[in-house]
């Protein structure tokens, strides 16, 4: 069974985090703790060491510790990092990427999935820089275990204590199975806009960055997906484990996803492809007095094509995702690009909103499918991503059946 690495940071819910180690195990996983120093004024590391049969790591500096294969190896060898309780401090420094101890120092190193449990007073729970520093850690999909309300050490009532340690441990068995669920499926994305050339100076663009493109990507490679991401001019940096494929045009991307679409299990059209693209002039064209017309002629249609081509058999079994950005009507007129391109799924997005869509981190969206419509409210685009892997992976499974 895989190793959980379990860090235990400073707050009175450091006790919980006994029970959480044994729920793990319980579960089959084999259990590596690691606490800060101030977590050990709440609990001695010999509890942890009793429980787990595991020495426990406390110091980064500790003699032995560094040739101790096992200690130094955690960050490949575990198959997630939990962290409960997760104080402010703690967050702190994994948002920002401080590594100033084993635990910090562990959650940069790892490429593992990563889990927290936050814990602290409810004013520091609700301060903007605790806020700002969850959603950081969410959009690079982290998973956070909402901490519960009630009556904490510190005498208050209000949100900030540790979640009970079942639903840590339950969120940590979703995280891991999650993991592994699309192994063997591949899957390509595109993400980002489109620019389509008036001249070799200037060109026809639109406003997508390729965040949300991104964030699919890597919920699925996270998952253990092949993915291959075809991106237009992206403002952001692609993510890791993903094959990507740059292209600037919807020529060239119709042509890398046309290339690419056989043999696999899903397509996910994130781009926002331009509609129309201008006759090309060769020389920089002049400034004039008066106006200047373009004419601008259609570009194919790639989702279209690829209803199409599986409509008449030539991409059997590969499952069809299409967005829509919508200003108005907005699941009205993703129904009806579901139907008119033949696709299984329209994740729909209304790009009029300042908080979701284009270039924000966050989204809004409703997936429509054939046998009815769900809702992802506003949240960090990585999360959005979560929930359209979700369904995607459940119509993937129908399909199996
Ligand atoms: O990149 P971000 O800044 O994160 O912004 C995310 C997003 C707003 C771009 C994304 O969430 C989104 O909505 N992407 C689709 C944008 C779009 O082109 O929507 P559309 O309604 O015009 O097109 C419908 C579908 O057809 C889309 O899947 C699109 O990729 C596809 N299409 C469109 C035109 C075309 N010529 N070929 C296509 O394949």
């Amino acid at each position: 069974m895989p190793t959980i690495a379990l860090g235990v940071t400073g707050g009175i819910g450091a006790y919980k985090a006994v029970e959480v180690a044994r729920g793990l195990q319980k579960a089959g996983h084999e259990v590596v703790v690691v606490m800060t120093e101030a977590a050990r004024h709440f609990v001695g590391p010999l509890t942890f060491e009793a429980i787990t049969r595991h020495p426990v790591i406390t110091d980064q500096f500790e003699p032995g510790a560094n040739a101790d294969i096992a200690h130094i190896q955690l960050a490949t060898d575990a198959a997630l990092l939990l962290v409960a309780p997760a104080t402010a401090n703690c967050l702190g420094k994994m948002a920002n990427g401080i590594a100033d101890d084993f635990l910090s120092s562990l959650y940069l190193a790892t490429r593992a999935p990563v889990v927290v449990a936050p814990a602290m007073n409810t004013y520091m729970w609700e301060h903007v820089a605790v806020r700002r520093n969850l959603e950081l850690l969410r959009a690079r999909g982290v998973h956070v275990v909402e901490p519960g309300e009630g009556f904490l050490a510190c005498g208050w009532m209000g949100k900030g204590r540790l979640a009970e340690p079942d639903a840590i441990v339950a969120a940590v068995l979703d995280t891991l199975r999650r993991g592994a669920s699309l192994a063997g499926r591949r899957l390509l994305v595109t993400a980002g806009p489109t620019f389509e050339d008036i001249d070799p100076v200037r060109y026809v663009g639109n406003r997508s960055s390729g965040r949300m493109g991104f964030a699919v990507a890597e919920e699925a490679a996270a998952r253990g997906a092949e993915v291959t991401v075809v991106a237009g001019p992206v403002s952001v940096e692609p993510p890791a484990g993903v094959g990507l494929v740059r292209v600037r045009s919807a020529v060239e991307m119709r042509d890398a996803v046309m290339a690419r679409a056989k043999g696999q299990d899903a397509v996910v059209m994130a781009a926002a492809v331009a509609d129309y693209m201008p006759e090309r002039a060769t020389e920089k064209i002049p400034k004039e007095a008066g106006p200047l017309t373009l004419v601008l002629r259609r570009t194919p249609d790639i989702l279209e094509e690829l209803g199409r081509e599986r409509a008449e058999g030539r991409l059997p079994g590969t499952l069809l995702v299409g967005f829509a950005a919508e200003t108005s009507e907005v699941v009205a007129r993703a129904r009806e690009k579901r139907r008119r391109k033949q696709v299984d799924l329209i994740v729909a997005n209304d790009v009029s909103r300042s908080d979701a869509g284009f270039e924000v981190d966050a989204n809004a969206v409703v997936l429509v499918a054939e046998d009815g419509e769900q809702e992802l409210g506003l949240a960090p685009k990585r999360e959005i991503a979560r929930g359209i892997v979700d369904r995607i992976e459940c119509m993937l499974g129908r399909r199996k059946e």
